[in-house]
């Protein structure tokens, strides 16, 4: 089935086509840059922007998969969870095309497109698997038990794990967004330089918190001179990424012991963390744990990941109708 992917959830405008839920035949995806000038995603500034970019962003789709808007079979489109008035641009603009079209029109949830981004690229991976989403928006951790059957073991209760990479790059001064910002800076810091907190969950379970440790790397940059943070920023951003990796993986890890995971799945834009990635790989290495990602270009937002859910859901359920509506806060699984 040849279908087109529409992502508009939150600073990514994007649209794909992808065959069988497997072959990319296009991929284009356009990240929003001015909301760099205010250190964070504006929202209406996202959705306008959605708008203007939106149709060009489909046309070129179509064009590098090199097909006609006809041999679409199929429109899958984010509904959620996401910004409501980014989720519309994307939802309206879909529900046109399948109305005008004729095509069938499928909701598709952004936190699944993100486990199909990891599905796509891995055919040898079939479930049970688990599951890590860590994105500006999630830190989620997923049982996937069979395809569409998501059970969650963790989530944030505080800030996704992206954010807390955005917000403590912003303290030091590194721009927006401030993951790959971090992640470079800190190949040349000590990251043992300063020991972090790491938060400690009373109710037990796999859940995340980094406010906890954003107000630590907060109060330690507060008490340094200007010079002193020159020299030292990059020790902090290497303290603090291992921190937070240290948090990611401890969760992980004992979730997929106790669950009798062997495989597990990591994806979303802080999945293209590289000392995430060194860390994950020598701890698989030595428990014979497989881990998988998507390709850099499908751990951020984009549309062919949507797409790939979209086939698997038009496959097994019935379409979506027109009265399909946008969900800020859709969940995923029980
Ligand atoms: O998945 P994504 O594109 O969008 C959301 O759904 O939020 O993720 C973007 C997030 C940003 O917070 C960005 O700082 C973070 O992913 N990120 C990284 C890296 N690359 C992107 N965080 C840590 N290390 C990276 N290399
Ligand atoms: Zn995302």
């Amino acid at each position: 089935m040849l279908i087109l992917g529409i992502e508009t959830s939150c600073d990514e405008t994007a649209a794909a086509v992808v065959a069988d839920g497997r072959t990319i035949l296009s991929q284009v995806t356009l990240s929003q840059d001015l909301h760099k000038l205010y250190g964070g995603v504006v929202p209406e500034l996202a959705s306008r922007e959605h708008t203007r970019t939106l149709v060009p962003v489909v046309r070129e789709a179509i064009a590098q998969a090199e097909i006609t808007y006809d041999d679409v079979e199929g429109i899958a489109v984010t509904n959620g969870p996401g910004l409501v008035g980014a989720l519309l641009v994307g939802l309206s603009f879909a529900k046109a095309l399948s109305y005008s079209l004729n095509k069938p029109l499928v909701g598709i949830n952004h936190l699944e497109a993100h486990i199909f981004s990891v599905l796509l690229e891995h055919p040898e991976l079939v479930p049970p698997f688990l599951c890590l989403i860590i994105s500006g928006g999630h830190s989620n951790l997923y049982s996937v038990e069979s395809l569409g059957r998501y059970r969650s073991v963790g989530s944030t209760r505080d800030d996704a794990a992206g954010e807390a990479f955005d917000k403590v790059a912003k303290l030091l001064g590194l721009g927006y967004p401030g993951g790959p910002a971090i992640d470079l800076i800190a190949k040349s810091g000590d990251r043992g330089f300063i020991k972090f907190p790491k938060a400690k969950m009373k109710s037990g379970g796999y859940d995340f918190s980094f406010s906890g440790l954003k107000t630590a790397v907060a109060i330690y940059v507060s008490k340094l001179e200007e010079k002193e943070l020159e020299g030292r920023r990059a020790d902090i951003a290497a303290s603090f990424q291992e921190a937070v990796g240290g948090a990611l993986l401890d969760n992980t890890i004992a979730a997929a012991e106790e669950h009798r995971m062997a495989r597990i799945a990591v994806c979303g834009g802080v999945a293209s963390n590289s000392r995430l990635r060194e860390r994950l790989k020598a701890f698989s290495e030595t428990h014979g744990l497989e881990v998988f990602y998507p390709s850099l270009e499908l751990c951020t937002d984009n549309a062919a990941m949507v797409a790939a859910a979209g086939n698997f859901r038009l496959e097994n359920f019935p379409p979506d109708d027109l009265e399909l509506d946008a969900f800020p806060y859709l969940e995923l699984g029980v």
